[in-house]
């Protein structure tokens, strides 16, 4: 059996998703694979941080970060900070579920250079870092002859970056348009259903869709960072969010909505990466699509891309695009495609 010592960073929604998962697939992670995660340090910045070279219990972790606090559980070392995790604890995967920034990338992209560095895999479902170092990272994690998995800072743990990375990479990806924000897609589907914006957000907050603060999600700031990742990850065109034409769904009204359903219509809050003689397009906005696009059909907080490509024109993955499990769930795959590789 091949013991694999995890170290956390960020335990909110996202990373309680992945130790369920973690602690529901043990067996057959052990069985399937041969596989046994150990979690050896902990960090989040509200619940506080333990470390434990033997290991903590994942039941545990979960009993006490669903009280919002670590303090109760034993363990070797206590209060330690990320840095001084990151120093001391023998570990062999940097698990990064901390809050985004996508201005700055801060502090997940230092944490991530630091373990990258010390030649610690990193799997990761920050937008912030990803979307503002991706080419660094990447090369950072070569040289040092490790991994940086990244399938859930785009939509969550449903394989749209896998897709496109591995099976589409010779088929000529030209363009790609999706729905990449689950707050905002489940926001207008509640609003056609006839409820008030405010309502429907507060539902998609309580649903753990939201970001810490949903500003990111309803201005389209979200999108757009992943719109970020896509140009840089799939089209090998690194871009910033200025340069991305955003517009969020705040301005839209209940009316707005009802007229488009009468016209045969739905809003839809856009992504779309364009590539054309050397120039890339990227713009995140609200289109009312007629009902024959498939996008049109995408309802709640489920996500959607469509890869434009040379040889096989469109390709259309939809799936999950947030929440707790289906984020956790992309972590899980990362480590399991850096560790059955080896
Ligand atoms: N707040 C994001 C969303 C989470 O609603 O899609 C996933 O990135």
């Amino acid at each position: 059996m091949n013991t694999i010592r995890l170290a956390m960073i960020g335990l909110g929604n996202v990373g309680q998703g992945f130790l369920t998962i973690l602690s529901e697939q043990k067996p057959s992670l052990e069985a399937r694979y041969g596989l046994n995660f150990s979690v050896v340090a902990v960090n989040d910045l509200r619940m506080g941080s333990l470390a434990d070279v033997r290991g903590v219990s994942v039941q545990d972790l979960l009993t006490a970060a669903a009280k919002g606090d670590l303090s109760a559980l034993t363990a070797t070392e206590k209060g330690l900070s990320v840095e001084e995790m990151l120093d001391r604890v023998d570990y062999d995967v940097l698990v990064e579920a901390s809050y985004t920034d996508l201005q700055s990338g801060e502090p997940a992209t230092t944490y991530i250079r630091k373990a990258l560095s010390s030649r610690k895999h990193v799997i990761t479902t920050n937008k912030g870092p990803i979307a503002l170092h991706y080419a660094e990272l990447q090369s950072l994690a070569e040289q040092n002859g490790v991994q940086i998995g990244f399938e859930g800072t785009v939509m969550s743990g449903t394989p749209a970056i896998f897709l496109g990375m591995n099976w589409l990479k010779a088929a000529e990806i030209q363009r790609i348009q999706g729905i990449f924000n689950g707050t905002t897609n489940f926001i207008l589907t509640q609003m056609e259903a006839g409820k008030e914006y405010a309502e429907a957000l507060a539902e998609a907050q309580r649903l753990g869709y939201a970001e810490a603060d949903p500003t990111g999600d309803v201005e389209g700031y979200d999108a757009a960072g992943k719109v970020v990742i896509l140009s840089s990850v799939l089209m090998g065109r690194q871009i910033s969010l200025k340069d991305v034409e955003r517009q969020g769904i705040t301005h839209l009204t209940l009316n707005d909505i009802q007229k488009a359903q009468s016209e045969g219509k739905r809003w839809k809050l856009i992504g779309t990466i364009e590539a054309s003689e050397g120039t890339i397009k990227a713009s995140v906005k609200p289109l009312p699509l007629p009902l024959s696009n498939p996008l049109s059909q995408v309802m709640g907080a489920t996500n959607a891309i469509t890869y434009m490509t040379r040889y096989l024109g469109e390709v259309t993955l939809v799936g999950a695009g947030a929440g707790r499990l289906e984020t956790g769930y992309a972590l899980l795959a990362d480590l399991l495609s850096i560790y059955r590789k080896e």
